[in-house]
Parts: structure tokens; sequence; C-alpha cells
């Protein structure tokens, strides 16, 4: 069992699924009308949040998780440590992070674990099951 997994409470799990759902609410997505929030847990027991924002020029649009980790680098600095990431939607449907986001996520949490929609209800998943062979430059 991952390090994260063993380490997340209940209480911590459901503070990150409810700032999640809460910065949905900011999602700009007109183009897909599907909302998105993902909130982030850090080494540090601080939690970031962000949200889908799309753009006519379909390929700019940054996914939620994205924007969560790049926000808490900016307000952090680069030494970000990632414990868990969930993620929600508005269609209440299944949504596991992209394969970009996956990348991302395993930049800063190796070992982080990630709660979201499977196909058959919540669902959570260590990142290398989401991304094996995520890359790394060293
Ligand atoms: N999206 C996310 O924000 N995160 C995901 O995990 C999957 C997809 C967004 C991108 C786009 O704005 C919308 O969902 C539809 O693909």
């Amino acid at each position: 069992m991952s390090q994260a997994k063993k380490d997340l409470s209940p209480k911590q799990r459901e503070e990150l699924l409810r700032q999640a759902t809460k910065v949905m609410q900011h999602a700009h997505a007109p183009y897909s009308n599907f909302r998105v929030g993902a909130a982030i847990l850090t080494a540090k027991g601080e939690i970031f949040s962000g949200c889908n924002v799309e753009n006519a020029s379909y390929g700019m649009t940054n996914c939620a998780e994205r924007t969560a980790i790049f926000s808490a680098v900016a307000q952090s600095g680069p030494g970000l440590e990632i414990l868990a990431v969930a993620v929600v939607n508005d269609h209440g449907v299944p949504c596991s992070p992209c394969g970009a986001c996956r990348q991302v996520i395993y930049e800063f949490g190796p070992e982080a674990m990630v709660f979201y929609q499977g196909k058959n209800g919540p669902k959570e998943s260590h990142i290398t099951e989401l991304l094996p062979e995520g890359f790394r430059l060293k």
C-alpha cells in the first residue's frame, strides 16, 4: 500500500472532495458545458484547487487538475509534493485525469493517490496505476 493511501484520513479525503466540488463552480466551460473541479493535498498538509478553463481555440484548454497544480506551484514554489488528488465533474459521470494531467500529477506526486468517479462509482487509484512508466528526466 502506498504511503499516501495509508496517511490520508477520511476527513482529509472529504475535504479534498469538498474543495474540488466548490471550485468546479468557477469552471470556464462554455464549449463543452462539462465543469470539472480538482483539489490536491500537499505533503505540507495544504490543499490547492482548480477548475477547467476552456478556450475558443479548443486545444488551449487547461484541465482542472493542471490548474490546481500550477496554482499550487505559483503560490508555494517549486518544492511541491502531491499526496493526493480529487477530481469531480458536474455531470456525475466517470472522469479520471487525462493523459497529460497524469504526467503532471506524476511530476510532483509519484506516490499520489487519485480519487475520481469510475465506471462503477467512486474510485481511488495510485498514480502509477493510471500512468505506468511515467516520464522522468532523472
Ligand atoms: N477535463 C478536465 O478538466 N479534467 C479531466 O480530468 C477531464 C477533462 C475538462 C477539459 C474540458 O474543458 C472538458 O473537461 C471536456 O473535455
